[in-house]
């Protein structure tokens, strides 16, 4: 038996997962590790969890499968995106904390830019847009306020990287300093038409261009493992940013086909194959992976909060013990009454992108109670996917009768499930296998190793546990879209 290594290096957590030969899962390690807030809208990772969980969920992995490293052929690593982190080529040594994805502390040099004209710019050559989500503004802060980081970056000193890199930069014992297509294209400094670094957007950062990784095919050698680290040296062969990932795990390999990941957020990608769709509806323009030089592209919506609200609803408001117990308690909300969440916590993402919007509770009466605000948190979920739907749906002509593909932890809920449908009116597919990142990243090496079969053989692999399909009637789908629409136009107007 050969088995196939696949890291997901996650915003929360790093999990590691031994594959074998038929795609089963052999043994996992997770660890969660701790989340860094400075002030007010910073979020920040100690780089060094980020390596050390690595390489101990690896370890874990195997010897919870007791499978010798002899016996591994590839590794695959998918990521937490957009994570920007910075350290020196010598010494190995960070200049600072990774600056997570969700850290809104460039949002004044995102405003700026987008006062002087330069979205258009961004736009055209990245596909996304000029939000502080994406790496670009990430590097520039640390370049600027990071004492002597930029001479030293002028240079050569430092080398930047998004997770990927950096694990890889880790792996190889400094050896590569590489990434992948799909986490360049997140870092707003890469044109995705191209497949290079764009020269004006880092002129304009003032991000000198020798700090910047290789980018590489999706499966492809990245650098082979220190023998030291786990006895052998292992080739490292697939790379993919996490929801990219995802969309190759749940074998969406044709144009139309789309996925929606319910994690702590909502990330929804469409393939649009080999044409990079420009959204007139706020969505990102993407790359779904790169293979053998042939890349394709998607459109991804992309939502904050999705599972965080019902974490919010068990740690902040107390109304449950464990999100399992949610879907229950929705169940038991009265029919008559429509309370509507919308869950804004952190600003509102796409189609919106209203960084200064909040949350917001509509319709309460003196009978609303814990099983009215349960029901809201997980429809909001599905309010919300239906945003980017219609996002979709306007912006290419493509998206016909297509199922979603779901996975994450939200989709074990048959009712949320049954909500999504319904109101989405269309069908929602949950697969067998829910671990669609990590299997994701374990097909890209597997496949360039030759262990694992070609992309139809893979897909017709894929297998549906559970198929939802709409059953509320189509004039109440339309009012409590209509309901909705409203409850967010009114939390986007209160937060000015
Ligand atoms: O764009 C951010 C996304 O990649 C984070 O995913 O699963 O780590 O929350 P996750």
């Amino acid at each position: 038996m050969t088995y196939i290594l696949a890291i997901d290096q996650g915003t929360t957590s790093t999990r590691a997962m031994l594959f074998d030969d038929q795609f089963a899962i052999a043994g996992t390690g997770q660890q969660e590790f701790p989340q860094h807030f400075p002030q007010s809208g910073w979020v920040e990772h100690d780089p060094a969890d980020l390596w050390t969980t690595t390489l101990e969920t690896c370890r874990a992995a195997l010897k919870a499968a007791g499978v010798g490293i002899d016996a591994v052929t590839a590794i695959g690593i998918t990521n937490q995106r957009e994570t920007t982190l910075v350290w020196d080529r010598a010494t190995g040594v960070p200049v600072h904390n990774a600056i997570v994805w969700q850290d809104r502390r460039t949002a004044p040099l995102c405003s700026s830019l987008r006062d002087a004209g330069f979205e258009d710019t961004v736009t055209a050559q990245t596909g996304l847009l000029l939000d502080p989500y994406f790496s670009g503004t990430k590097l520039a802060w640390i370049l600027d306020n990071v004492e002597g980081a930029r001479a030293r970056a002028e240079a050569g000193d430092l080398a930047f990287g998004t997770v990927d890199s950096w694990l890889i930069w880790n792996l190889t014992g400094g050896a590569a300093h590489v990434t992948d297509a799909t986490n360049a294209a997140r870092t707003m400094l890469y044109d995705i038409r191209s497949g290079a670094w764009s020269q004006e957007i880092c002129a304009r950062l003032n991000i000198p261009m020798q700090m910047l990784p290789e980018v590489r095919d999706c499966a492809s050698a990245f650098g082979d493992t220190m023998p030291e680290l786990f006895g052998r040296a292992v080739p490292i062969l697939g790379v993919a940013g996490d929801q990219q990932a995802a969309c190759v795990g749940q074998a969406c390999f044709q144009p139309g086909m789309m996925k929606s990941t319910y994690g702590t957020g909502c990330f929804a990608l469409l393939n649009t194959g080999s044409d990079p769709v420009r959204s007139n509806n706020r969505l990102l323009t993407t790359i779904a992976y790169q293979l053998d030089g042939q890349t394709t592209y998607a459109l991804e919506g992309s939502i904050f909060v999705a599972g965080a609200v019902v974490q919010w609803l068990r740690d902040g408001l107390g109304l449950i013990d464990d999100a399992a117990q949610t879907a229950g308690l929705a169940g038991q909300a009265d029919p008559g009454q429509e309370v509507i969440l919308v869950p804004a916590f952190t600003g509102l993402g796409a189609p919106y992108w209203n960084a200064e919007s909040r949350g917001a509770v509509f319709g309460l009466t003196r009978n609303s109670g814990p099983a009215e605000m349960a029901r809201a948190a997980l429809e909001s979920v599905g309010f919300q996917t239906r945003d980017l739907l219609e996002a979709m749906q306007a912006d290419w002509s493509g998206l016909g009768e297509t199922a979603l593909r779901v996975d994450g932890g939200m989709t074990a809920s048959d009712w949320t499930m049954q909500f999504l449908s319904d109101i989405l009116g269309a069908p929602v597919e949950r697969p067998r296998v829910l671990e669609t990142t990590a299997m994701g990243a374990a097909w890209l090496a597997g496949h360039k190793a030759g262990i694992y079969p070609g992309m139809e053989e893979f897909a017709a692999r894929w297998a549906v546990d559970a198929r939802f399909d709409p059953a509320m009637p189509e004039d109440m789908r339309a009012a409590r879209y209509a309901t909705w629409k409203r409850a967010v136009g009114a939390t986007i107007s209160f937060a000015g």
